[in-house]
């Protein structure tokens, strides 16, 4: 950056003068303006993040002279005379940097990259004072910036290793499945170039500002819209629902689409838009949209579940009778019979809360209209799912929008719903003009989805032997206001909650349930986390009346190759549940005993507990055509271009599907160029959800590796055992120790301006399920098992997570690395939805309230993979992504269970939760 002379037009500007990584900048700006904005908007150094501009998430952590500060709480008049450094100044400020950089490459300490600028900030600060620093040091120095990707480990571990060494020259042809691969996109993330949504705005954009119900329903009549326009220059237009030129209603699931961009004359949930304003960026910013013209009349709102299905209850949606948004069923045998059979009957019930996704990056973006079509850049989990609805909200031809996915600072489902684009679109459509939408920390969790609350009531019945035979199971989803994903929570949850075990008499049934609550939708897992701390609980007590182990009860009844599911389907192979649980044995009987030894000493508050659950997840849509398409093109200058438009959220799918995609061609992944999602340029890979992108879309892309293979092969006239080298310009295949040179540069091109281009589409053999839910909803399951050590303050109803050890069957590890960086991810999600994570609509709007676990919450991590093959995934790969946040929960409250002998049955069991449980139990819960 260039010494730098800078105004912006804002009223009162001052003139400071400070250093920004190393160099002088002069500017003229209010002296109250953050200088997360000064940074990043009048000196385009992005690389520093804003996820809350409240002081909460520490993504805005910059050096200020030597300390580590939240750019967002420091005001530039503060900063005069200073020396500021950003994470694109840290290379050349401190030579460590670099090594901090590769360590953290190395290690997979970056996911979705949106905290990785901050985590690298507060550790360069650490390490410049202590160049060994201790975990616990480690822990305190990034314990101010959030990171829900990671689970942390990974970061801990790559701040305390700087000296790990140099990211590793790719793998040799063939050998790239099963390698620890950096992430291809990796690099981006370290050194604050990635582009997020926020990121990349045209200079000449306009913003919007939405205007949203501050009621949870409410009717409203608008005012005089033109005269509020007319008093206010810097407005170029209000919209509202009369200016949606297509069909005002959208969802994920078209079949149910019932979400309007405005609602019209009634909002249904508090934080639903009523309409937007659309005008000069820092106008609007000034504007007090308390002088919006628009009249609200509170009205009479559905807030709970029991309230939506009470007798004569008003109807949300007229047409979904007793406000019923979708049921579920799944059934087998006859449980009612088999329940008064069993030796052994467990009856309870469960209820767990809304969950926030709470990614660090909100929801942002640009859209501008080019001609007759329109384009997005925004931050998406589904570009062609976005692409549909916005044509359809616009009336024009679906090939007439491109969506451009900016990467994404995390998802875990709630941004496969649309947020920004909508106005985006909308706006730039009527005005011809860029226009960009940022979404403030509380107006992403007032509006966009949420996990959805349950309530769950179960029986489980078990013969004296120990042998699982019957479970009833019924579940209640509260959807919100709209449809969202409600459908696909009611559909899978009933397939899911038996959990991976065999049990031959069962009855699953589910209901989504409208309220006057913002809508609930995906959320890693699909409902399934919900369904496994019943089930799982439920099981442990079952064990207990059996007088079993809790681990040993379910190896016992663990699924097999051979055994029924209970939508009926035989797997045949690749049923790693019985592997999971035993790989916990060893560390298990360890762990046990010595909980119970601490346990009988103990003379204090602190009770130790052990605890285990299981969980299986079935990798795609259920019962649903779930296809992905992978282009692959040969270039003229010998490399491969990959177009796979499967949005990486922070997952790793841009470097797994290259991986398999490598090996199925044998070619080295330093030939590939990688051409992510882009609706013009890349084929339809579906949406990022499901644990479905290593499968799918993996197999899609080494179908499409194998068959340009196969292609040059052909073309060079070899047999197909031949072996392809390729180098610049030049591809060699040697055929029974003859090579053959074939020239690309001169090859004709196709229309995709490719010497050869292979497309391949897989889409997963599935059966539709009949009236009982019976039939093949997916073509592989996931499995795995998670084992929790844990520490109950009796007195104070605390719980501390001491380890984790997870072990997963990922059929092949494509990146073990990759993999493990999910567990651990999923760890840390789990043991927030079981000790901390619960909205509250209305109340707790940021990340200040709303806690999710720091550093400092993490326990010790230990994964095991686990690999028993699938036929029908990539070299046998299955997904990862949404298996590993299920067992946590379960496993941690079967620990408390250990520990004190009580269960709290609202979940998260907070300290309140768990002392109100500990004081119930008749004899105090201090067991031992
Ligand atoms: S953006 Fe500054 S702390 Fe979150
Ligand atoms: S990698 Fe930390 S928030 Fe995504």
């Amino acid at each position: 950056m260039a010494s730098t002379q800078t105004t912006t037009s804002a009223a009162q500007s001052e003139s400071l003068s400070f250093s920004v990584n190393g160099e002088n900048v002069n500017i003229a700006v209010p002296g109250i303006r953050r200088l997360a904005r000064v940074l990043r908007d009048d000196l385009g150094l992005t690389g520093t993040k804003v996820g809350c501009d409240a002081g909460d998430c520490g993504a805005c952590t910059v050096l200020l002279n030597d300390e580590p500060v939240c750019a967002c709480l420091v005001a530039a008049g503060q900063v005069s005379g200073c020396e500021i450094t950003t994470v694109e100044g840290l290379a050349s400020r401190c030579p460590l940097h670099g090594r901090l950089q590769q360590s953290f490459l190395i290690h997979g300490a970056a996911q979705c990259g949106a905290c990785t600028p901050g985590m690298l900030v507060s550790a360069t600060a650490l390490l410049e004072k202590h160049a060994s620093p201790s975990e616990a040091e480690v822990m305190d120095a990034i314990g101010g910036v959030l990171c829900r990707c990671t689970g942390y480990r990974k970061i801990i571990r790559a701040i305390q290793d700087i000296n790990v060494g140099s990211v590793q020259a790719s793998p040799e042809a063939g050998a790239a499945v099963g390698a620890r691969l950096i992430r291809l996109d990796g690099q981006k993330k370290v050194d604050g170039t990635e582009v997020f949504g926020a990121d990349e705005i045209p200079k000449d954009a306009l913003a919007v500002r939405a205007i949203r119900c501050p009621y949870q329903r409410a009717g409203f009549q608008f005012g005089d819209l033109d005269a509020f326009v007319a008093l206010h220059p810097e407005i170029e237009i209000v919209l509202t629902a009369k200016d949606v030129p297509g069909v005002d209603c959208y969802g994920v699931i078209p079949r149910f689409a019932d979400q309007p961009v405005f609602a019209h004359k009634e909002a249904r949930y508090r934080g639903e838009a009523v309409a937007a304003i659309v005008g000069e960026p820092l106008g609007l910013e000034a504007l007090d949209l308390r002088d919006f013209p628009v009249q609200w009349e509170e009205l009479p709102a559905i807030k709970t579940m029991e309230e939506a299905l009470a007798p004569g209850a008003p109807l949300i949606h007229p047409h979904r009778e007793d406000n019923v948004l979708v049921r579920g069923r799944v059934v087998q045998g006859d449980v009612d019979r088999a329940l008064s059979d069993a030796d052994f009957v467990v009856e309870a019930e469960y209820e767990t809360g809304f969950v926030e996704h709470a990614y660090i990056e909100p929801e942002a973006g640009f859209a501008r209209r080019v001609g007759d079509s329109v384009e997005i850049q925004a931050c998406t989990q589904s570009p062609y799912m976005d692409r549909a609805d916005i044509a359809k909200i616009l009336g024009i031809a679906p090939e007439k929008v491109r969506i451009i996915p900016t990467a994404v600072g995390g998802g875990f489902g709630s941004k496969l719903d649309l947020s920004v684009q909508p106005f985006i679109a909308l706006a730039a459509w009527k005005l011809n003009r860029p226009v960009r939408m940022v979404y403030s920390r509380t107006e992403s969790i007032v509006s966009t989805t949420k996990r959805h609350p349950a309530r769950m009531k179960l029986r489980a019945g078990a013969t004296r032997d120990g042998r699982l035979n019957a479970l009833d199971f019924s579940a209640d989803f509260n959807t919100g206001a709209y449809s969202s994903w409600g459908p696909t929570v009611a559909g899978r949850v009933p397939v899911h909650a038996s959990g991976p075990y065999r049990v031959a008499h069962y009855r699953a049934l589910t209901r989504a349930v409208h309220t006057n609550i913002v809508p609930a939708g995906a959320f890693r897992g699909f409902g399934v986390p919900q369904a496994a701390i019943a089930q799982e609980q439920v099981y442990d007590d079952l064990a207990g009346k059996v007088g079993m182990d809790p681990l040993e009860f379910r190896i016992l009844n663990a699924l097999d190759n051979d055994s029924a599911t209970v939508t009926g389907q035989v797997l045949g192979e690749g049923v790693g549940i019985r592997a999971c649980l035993e790989a916990l044995r060893p560390n298990w009987g360890a762990a046990r005993a010595q909980a119970a030894a601490l346990n009988a000493q103990a003379r204090g508050p602190l009770r130790r507990g052990v605890g285990v659950a299981g969980m299986w997840y079935g990798c795609g849509n259920t019962s649903l055509p779930n296809p992905s398409t992978v282009r692959i093109g040969l270039k003229r200058d010998g490399r491969i271009a990959l177009h796979q438009g499967a949005v990486d959220i922070g997952q790793g799918s841009n470097t797994v599907v290259t991986q398999i995609c490598a090996d199925a061609l044998g070619a080295p992944i330093c030939q590939f160029d990688l051409i992510s999602g882009d609706t013009a340029i890349t084929p339809d890979c579906g949406k990022t959800s499901a644990s479905r992108q290593t499968f799918v879309t993996g197999k899609a892309a080494q179908m499409a590796g194998s068959k340009l293979r196969d292609e040059i092969l052909k073309k060079a006239g070899s047999c197909k055992c031949g072996v392809i080298e390729f180098r610049e310009g030049v591809i060699s295949v040697v055929d029974n120790g003859v090579a053959t040179q074939r020239d690309v540069s001169t090859l004709p091109l196709d229309e995709y301006g490719y010497a050869i281009t292979c497309d391949a589409t897989f889409d997963p053999p599935i059966t539709a399920l009949d009236e009982n839910g019976q039939g093949k909803p997916y073509a592989v399951y996931g499995f795995g098992a998670h084992m929790a050590e844990i520490e109950v303050d009796v007195e104070l109803g605390t719980v501390r997570v001491l380890k984790v050890t997870a072990a997963h069957d990922v059929g092949r590890a494509i990146n073990p690395t990759l993999i493990e960086g999910q567990i651990e991810g999923g760890v840390a999600q789990g043991l927030g939805m079981a000790l901390m994570e619960e909205f509250f609509p209305g109340k707790g709007e940021n990340l200040h309230d709303y806690l999710i676990p720091s550093a400092g919450d993490i326990p010790a991590i230990e994964s095991i993979l686990i690999e028993e093959p699938s036929s029908t995934g990539p070299f046998g790969a299955k997904g990862i992504g949404e298996q590993a946040v299920i067992p946590t929960a379960p496993a941690i409250l079967n620990a408390i269970h250990d520990a004190v002998g009580v269960r709290t049955h609202k979940i998260p069991a907070t300290p309140d939760r768990v002392r109100a449980a500990i004081l119930a139990n008749a004899d105090g819960g201090a067991r031992g």
